[in-house]
């Protein structure tokens, strides 16, 4: 018994820990580090050039970011911020954005 739920304990650990889970904390982190600094959240778009990210869509943030990773889609600033991210920061980015109320 007494083993069977470290085991179990074990393997949600490693769960939450595997790089394939959403962090949203994580996202946090990263956004309230780099993003916050041109992409506000609570007075957004009034402000522009810097779209509003709060509350969008997370696949089509998702999308852009990879786009600007890659350099499908053009912006100084976007494409040299967005170069350093991996596939995981950015799906964590991407949800949790996507959960802000803008
Ligand atoms: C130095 C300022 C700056 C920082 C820091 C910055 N951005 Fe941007 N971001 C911009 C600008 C300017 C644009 C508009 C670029 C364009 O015309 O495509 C933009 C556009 C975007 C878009 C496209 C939005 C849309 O409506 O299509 C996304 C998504 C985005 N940024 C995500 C991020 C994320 C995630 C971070 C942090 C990892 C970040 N940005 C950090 C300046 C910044």
């Amino acid at each position: 018994m007494k083993l069977t739920h470290t085991v179990m304990m074990l393997a949600g650990l490693m769960a939450a820990g595997s790089s394939q889970a959403t962090s949203l904390y994580a996202g946090q982190s990263k956004a309230a580090a780099v993003c916050s600094q041109c992409h506000g959240i609570r007075n957004p778009s009034a402000d522009a050039p810097f779209p509003p990210l709060a509350g969008r869509d997370p696949e089509y943030l998702k999308k852009a970011i990879q786009q600007y990773r890659d350099k499908t889609r053009k912006s100084d600033i976007m494409n040299a911020i967005a170069g350093s991210l991996t596939d995981a920061e950015i799906n964590d980015i991407a949800h949790y954005y996507g959960s802000v109320k803008p």
